[in-house]
């Protein structure tokens, strides 16, 4: 694994790997401490990020890596002279070992990956994928369910632009019986290319209008926040918010998962429930990064 672009392409091989060594290495962090000592890793972060960016940083941290960083890329790096992204890389690739980069376009993340002779790790590609997000997110239903096939799974709010969404259903094709049940506003239902590759993938697509078309044993409700930085038009509020009236329609064993930041799709008087995760689902974040950043650099060697 050189570089870490699109869920397309890890197998589930690959998958076992990352998540079992997630695991190890959060029940012996001390003997990972000197893992990448003396790398360099680069944040390359032009759109905005607290999870994905600090994440990706403590990981390198906690591995006895370096790190260089660009927090504010679209307003404080030499893209706003008029820099193309293919020359940001080129340049950035002769000072650091790795790149991690977050940037609004749909494939910025390949495009960086043609230039750069280091690894580039996608963090985030504009309306296309968001890969690490849904290694963390599968990571989180294999500790919480204990299994990553045969499970049924609601995915709500922004099914147009959310990116962690697009790789949700792309990482979720490598298992099998995944039943994808999908309610949002008309405007933002799923693009017909992603109903496509639940179907192809060998997986079933539901498409819901309300709560009660969700089944009440439903193992994972993913919610989103609608994506208004990434549209013109005003795609409206939230309809369908998880509340606690909501949560307790649903089994006991049902688990509310979200990428983060919400806005107010998922009310606060759920945050005390057991089956609220979404905090814990970040938090698991460091730890799939830290997996992801040793297999990485393991390929380099
Ligand atoms: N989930 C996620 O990508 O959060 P950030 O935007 O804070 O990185």
């Amino acid at each position: 694994m050189k570089n870490v672009i699109s869920c397309d392409q890890f197998t589930k091989e690959d998958l076992k790997e990352i998540f079992d060594l997630a695991d190890v290495v959060r029940a012996n962090p001390e003997k990972y401490m000197n893992a990448l000592n003396g790398k360099v890793v680069t944040t390359l972060f032009f759109e905005p990020s607290t999870r994905t960016r600090l994440s990706f940083e403590t990981a390198v941290v906690r591995l006895g890596g370096r790190l260089v960083s660009t927090e504010n890329g679209k307003t404080n790096s030499s893209s706003t002279k008029g820099e193309t992204l293919e020359d940001t890389i080129r340049v950035v690739t002769g000072y650091t070992d790795a790149i991690v980069m977050r940037h609004s376009f749909n494939d910025a993340a390949e495009r960086a990956a043609k230039i750069a002779t280091v690894p580039v790790i996608n963090a985030g590609s504009g309306k296309g994928e968001h890969p690490t997000q849904s290694l963390l997110d599968a990571y989180t239903i294999r500790r919480e369910k204990g299994r990553l096939d045969n499970l049924k799974i609601a995915i709500l709010g922004d099914l147009i632009n959310g990116r962690t969404i697009h790789s949700l259903i792309k990482l979720f094709g490598r298992y099998e019986n995944i039943e994808f049940y999908a309610l949002s506003k008309e405007n933002l239902a799923l693009p017909e290319k992603y109903v496509k590759i639940i179907e192809e993938t060998g997986n079933k697509y539901f498409k819901c209008n309300s709560f009660e078309d969700i089944p009440k044993d439903v193992d994972v409700m993913y919610h989103t926040r609608i994506q208004a930085e990434r549209c013109d038009e005003d795609l409206g509020k939230e309809e369908f918010i998880i509340n606690k009236k909501v949560l307790n329609q649903f089994s006991e064993d049902t688990i509310v998962l979200h990428p983060l930041p919400r806005v107010d799709e998922i009310a606060t008087d759920i945050d005390n429930d057991k089956r609220a995760m979404f905090f814990k689902q970040a938090h698991n974040g460091m730890w799939v990064r830290m997996a992801l950043l040793l297999k990485v650099f393991e390929e380099e060697k």
